[in-house]
């Protein structure tokens, strides 16, 4: 044994076949004498050439990086998202790459590229960001594939009818008055000192979405501690986080405090249920769901029994009873779906318009219009609808700061995406929306924030490919009816009730990601605002 061998030494060390040619001799002389510390450092070094050149192989054709960090790639910058880097991406061509740990990821920029990702159900599917499989659990309906979830959401399409969103109006009214006398206080309070108010448009958007969905069910008390730890949550959904959650790091919090939200919502199935059995009306979305799920029930065991349907509605689709607890999550997926994305619109939309006295008066006028002068009247969906410049002015800012820029879903199979290029199965492929909303063949000046061109001009024809801010395909956004008619409300009443002053600093106009986009200082919390009685 050679002198200077560890206790680690290989036993094949004294192995020797004389008739072995000497190249191979050599070879396997000098495998036989290798110390552990060699045998690592070798193991290590096919691990990283590994790497490499499955990244290669994957790459193909596709711009990248020429080399990957070995293993985890750009994961750190990955923890802190700069828009800035994400634009140069889209920039560097339809398809770009990037391989952080295990997942390679693809990225779509053009707007065809993605709208096929969008519409090839065969060969995707939604995986939102790694992490949200583990918030939301595996099984959630909205992972479903297929028919399977087709079915799915054609029991939920019920929720977000007309004469559904007429239902929930009477609530959100009642959280936009709650918030606003709350907006006037803080400002007084603060004595003319600007106050920062990011955290306020989520807690705002958080208690709207948690009395849409759940009604009065739930206490004041939970819903202040929802809008407070659901930040937890945004906070986990990195793109690519570490493969397991460790204990107390941001993704362990993330799921911690959906579990707290899940259970919280399953209280409110409880209560709803026994609401609904008694007859009680529609307030929120799970007593119209539960209501449906009662009427299917009543159906079901009627022509079980042989008896008369006579004066029953049929459901359809006929629903099964879901358990609290399914309900809740279900709900939840909403929450996750709607509470980044509402806040981003209203934090962008307080903004510009602070910014553009010139929108925020033609808003006005039209709300008082609608309201006969009355400030504190109540709108119906009727007269919701008939605001059209107010929604031109929602469909522009969500052209705009479109909160969704990218929507990751993953290859179920080799992914055909274009002529040249196959995407690997078990690949990530996120189809992107900004670039299609700035596209200047459809949008003149696509950086300005201009109503006009949903008021008097042809955008929404000329762009009707272009618009993907709530995707398209199989899982285009169940709420876009909902989010767009309950933004047009939000606006519309602040508009008429309050005013605000900006407070602009040098990043203001920048964008900072962070799940959706915000303006840059929101993050240090900064973007600060003024809010007056409007006079
Ligand atoms: C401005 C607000 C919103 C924006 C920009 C937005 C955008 C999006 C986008 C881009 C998708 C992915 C679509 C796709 O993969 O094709 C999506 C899916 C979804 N959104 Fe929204 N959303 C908003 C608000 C809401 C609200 C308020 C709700 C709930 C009430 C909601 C519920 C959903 C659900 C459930 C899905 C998944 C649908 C499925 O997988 O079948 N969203 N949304």
């Amino acid at each position: 044994m050679a002198a200077n061998a560890t206790s680690f030494t290989s036993p094949l060390a004294d192995f020797s076949v004389g008739s072995l040619p000497p190249q191979v001799d050599y070879l396997v002389n000098t495998i036989a004498n290798a110390s552990f510390m060699t045998w690592v450092f070798t193991l290590l070094a096919l691990a990283v050439a590994y790497d490499q050149i499955s990244y290669f192989v994957q790459k193909g054709s596709i711009v990248g990086p020429a080399f990957k960090l070995p293993f985890m790639g750009p994961f750190l910058e990955s923890l802190n998202p700069k828009f800035e880097e994400y634009k140069a991406k889209w920039n560097s061509g339809p398809l770009s790459c990037v391989s952080v740990f295990h997942k390679f990821v693809v990225i779509a920029s053009t707007r065809d590229l993605s709208r096929k990702v969008f519409n090839s159900p065969t060969y995707v599917k939604p995986c939102v960001v790694d992490i949200a499989t583990k918030i939301l659990g595996e099984d959630s309906w909205v992972f479903l594939d297929g028919k399977a979830h087709v079915d799915y959401r054609k029991g939920l399409n019920g929720l977000f009818t007309r004469r559904a969103l007429e239902c929930y109006l009477p609530g959100q009214e009642a959280v936009y008055k709650q918030y606003f006398a709350r907006f006037l206080r803080l400002t007084k309070e603060a004595g003319g000192k600007p106050i920062p108010f990011m955290h306020e448009f989520r807690e705002l958007m958080c208690t709207v979405s948690l009395r849409t969905f759940a009604g009065y069910y739930m206490p004041d008390s939970a819903c202040k501690k929802i809008a407070d730890d659901y930040y937890l949550v945004t906070a986990a959904l990195d793109l690519v986080n570490f493969p397991i959650i460790i204990p107390y790091t941001r993704t362990w919090y993330g799921k911690q405090a959906a579990r707290m939200v899940m259970d919280e919502l399953a209280k409110c199935a409880a209560k709803s249920k026994v609401r609904m059995a008694a007859g009680g009306e529609i307030t929120c979305i799970m007593d119209a769901w539960i209501k449906d799920m009662i009427a299917s029930k009543k159906w079901t065991e009627a022509v079980e029994k042989g008896l008369s349907t006579e004066g029953m509605v049929k459901p359809s689709p006929l629903l099964r009873d879901f358990s609290d607890m399914e309900i809740a999550r279900t709900l939840f997926t909403f929450l996750f779906a709607s509470q980044d994305a509402t806040s981003s619109a209203a934090t962008n939309m307080f903004q510009v318009l602070a910014n553009r006295p010139d929108v925020l008066d033609r808003v006005r006028e039209e709300n008082y219009r609608v309201r006969n002068g009355d400030i504190h009247a109540p709108v119906n969906l009727e007269q919701l609808e008939s605001m059209t410049y107010t929604r031109a002015v929602v469909r522009e800012l969500l052209r705009w700061r479109p909160p969704v820029i990218m929507v990751p879903y993953k290859a179920k199979k080799p992914f055909p995406v274009t002529e040249n290029y196959t995407v690997p199965k078990g690949a990530m492929i996120i189809p992107t929306t900004y670039m299609a909303l700035r596209d200047p063949e459809v949008y003149e000046n696509p950086d300005e924030f201009d109503p006009e061109r949903y008021y008097t001009g042809d955008a929404e024809e000329k762009g009707a490919k272009n618009y993907l801010v709530f995707g398209t395909g199989p899982h285009y956004c169940l709420g876009q009816h909902y989010a767009q008619l309950n933004l047009a409300l939000m606006i519309g009443k602040a508009s008429v009730e309050l005013d605000w002053k900006h407070h602009a600093t040098p990043d203001s106009d920048e964008i900072k990601v962070f799940a959706t986009i915000f303006p840059k200082v929101c993050c240090g919390m900064a973007e600060c605002f003024d809010v007056f009685e409007a006079n």
